[in-house]
């Protein structure tokens, strides 16, 4: 960094954007261009992608490499994410698209935590700047948006509510710090085969609502108990409990509240996260919820300590690939060097 007034560009800029939980999601039917509409809380976590953009020979064209636990199963082609957000930026300027990408994962891959959009939502604003493109806010919101539902709220971090798609964001105002342990599976989930189960269980009849709230002392039978009125587009009006507990800061209210209409779907395809669900509970964690489309299991703990303890009962449990702890609400989208 030159601190001269004519310095000239930054051969390098670093951005960094959070992971998110989804704190209750709630899904209707699918529309007529294959997106469900949402109504849903997102809350960034302090997991954090960081995306480097490095000025290249013009005609370079854009190369991406990638490091963090579990690189070796990022594309490193135009599929990726981060990729598409450099085009992106270059296609609405009429830049050239040259820049190296360089990647450094710290949110779980494929695990229902957005991590991949987190990179889009990095590059987004990392090449803006590299460029000096100059997009305003609301430009990358667009880019965002286009890129893909969940990359608006990388951007924005802290918690927002969802709509849409889930890409059109409100701000949540919130009260002091969340404690999360997040247990990891080796393999991810499809957020499209998650949705289309989804959406056969709810033909059946069948749903996660509820599914959170089930009490009694068989609670995994709970998991499908309930019901999702497909007609019915979802509201966040239905989650006054889940805004109270948020204002008030208070963990042991928002436990409560969490709720995913997604679990059952990714229970279905994938049944031993139950045990994962129920290892949680029994370490006193305050709610439990699969994580956007899973497989990520997400507990709400009391504090840092109680969130290691969910994350140790876990390992010993030995029904996790990896455990993670992080707090929210985190910042969103921000130039770290
Ligand atoms: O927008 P994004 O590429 O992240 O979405 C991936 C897939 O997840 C979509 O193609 C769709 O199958 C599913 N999805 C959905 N409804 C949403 C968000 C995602 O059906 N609101």
């Amino acid at each position: 960094m030159s601190g001269h007034l004519h310095a000239a560009p930054e051969p390098s800029v670093t951005v960094r954007t959070p992971g998110k939980v989804n704190l209750v999601l709630r899904s209707g039917a699918v529309r007529d261009d294959g997106y469900h509409p949402l109504s849903t809380v997102f809350q960034a976590v302090s997991l954090f992608e960081e995306v480097t953009a490095t000025h290249v020979a013009p005609g370079a064209g854009i190369s991406l490499t990638v490091s963090g636990p579990q690189a070796d199963v990022v594309p490193l082609d135009e599929t990726n994410l981060a990729w598409r957000a450099a085009l992106a930026v270059a296609d609405h300027t009429g830049l050239d698209a040259d820049v190296a990408l360089h990647l450094h994962k710290g949110v779980p891959v494929a695990g229902g935590m957005a991590g991949g959009s987190a990179d889009a939502a990095a590059a987004l604003v990392a090449c803006d700047a590299l460029w000096g493109a100059g997009l305003s806010r609301h430009d990358l919101t667009v880019l965002a948006a286009g890129l893909g539902a969940d990359v608006p709220f990388a951007l924005l971090g802290h918690t927002a509510v969802g709509t849409g798609r889930g890409d059109v964001l409100t701000p949540v105002l919130t009260r002091g710090e969340f404690h999360w342990a997040f247990a990891v599976q080796a393999e991810g989930l499809s957020t499209p085969s998650v949705f289309a189960r989804f959406d056969e269980l709810s033909a059946a009849g069948v749903s996660a609502a509820g599914a959170d709230r089930a009490a009694g002392p068989t609670p995994l039978d709970g998991e499908m108990a309930g019901g999702v009125d497909p007609g019915r587009s979802p509201d966040p009006g239905d989650d006054a409990e889940l805004m109270a507990a948020l204002r008030a800061g208070d963990p042991t209210a928002l436990g409560e509240a969490l709720h995913n209409d997604l679990q059952a779907a990714a229970l279905d395809l994938r049944p031993e996260l139950g045990q994962v669900l129920e290892v949680a509970r029994e370490a006193g964690a305050l709610g439990t919820l699969v994580s956007g489309s899973g497989p990520t299991i997400a507990a709400l703990a009391r504090s840092r300590r109680h969130a290691l303890a969910v994350a140790a009962a876990w390992t010993t449990a030995d029904v996790v690939a990896s455990v993670w702890t992080a707090t929210g609400p985190a910042p969103g989208a921000r130039i770290t060097g």
